[in-house]
């Protein structure tokens, strides 16, 4: 559809600010360390390949829309990530088996995946006992009066951020799913106030 087309032609350029504000440094962060296998769900236009170590033993990024999947397979041609496979895949259906990856890794994607309970079974179902879901997520405000606005802005938002939603109680969602929580609260500088509550970190899948 073309507004989705323009939508991963200009994703770089309009979030430039909040990366080199914010985002770059906490990708850097959650990046550093991992190992082994790891699958990303909703890669989009590759923002974390320069964090992810030619070292892992397989790299899955999965990224269900067409334009956005093409930025991706130019970006990975820059990097040097050997091996790296490409798929189609929403994060609501991963052709993968049963407790086999080490690392599943989302940054800003359960915000916009069409069903947030289904991904999240659908992570955990793939994740080995043990296994870490690295996150990254702008989620519903604790403060009232933002939650407030968050809801007003909502219904418009949703259709022009691609179904991005502003309200995601994203960290109760993940412990109803059954993840161990190590999480922390930060504000997404740059962003609108609505989009700037974040959550930063690990749900380990005892
Ligand atoms: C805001 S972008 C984030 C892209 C990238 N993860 C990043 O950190 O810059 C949201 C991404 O989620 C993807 N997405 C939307 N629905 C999805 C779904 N059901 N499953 C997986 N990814 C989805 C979009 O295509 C888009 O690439």
């Amino acid at each position: 559809m073309l507004y989705r087309r323009l939508v991963a032609k200009i994703y770089d350029q309009a979030i430039s600010k909040v990366e080199s504000l914010c985002l770059r440094r906490w990708r850097s962060e959650l990046m550093a360390d991992l190992q082994g296998t790891l699958l990303e769900i909703g890669a989009g236009t590759g923002a974390n390949l320069p964090h992810y170590s030619s070292a892992l033993e397989r790299l899955v990024l999965c990224e269900p829309d067409d334009a956005m999947r093409r930025k991706l397979e130019s970006a990975l041609r820059q990097v040097s990530l050997p091996g790296a496979e490409v798929y189609d895949w929403p994060g609501e259906c991963l052709a993968v088996e049963d407790a086999s990856l080490d690392v599943v890794v989302s940054t800003l994607v359960l915000c916009s995946v069409a069903d947030p309970q289904q991904t999240l079974r659908e992570v955990f179902r793939v994740l080995k006992p043990g296994g870490q879901l690295v996150l990254m997520e702008h989620v519903a405000a604790q403060d009232a009066r933002l939650f407030f606005w968050q809801r007003f802005w909502q219904p418009l938002w949703r259709p022009l951020a691609c179904n991005c939603h502003l309200t995601r109680q994203t960290a109760l969602l993940l412990e109803s799913t059954g993840f161990q929580l190590d999480l922390r609260q930060e504000v997404m500088l740059g962003a609108p106030a609505v989009a700037s509550p974040m959550i930063i970190g690990r749900a380990t899948r005892l």
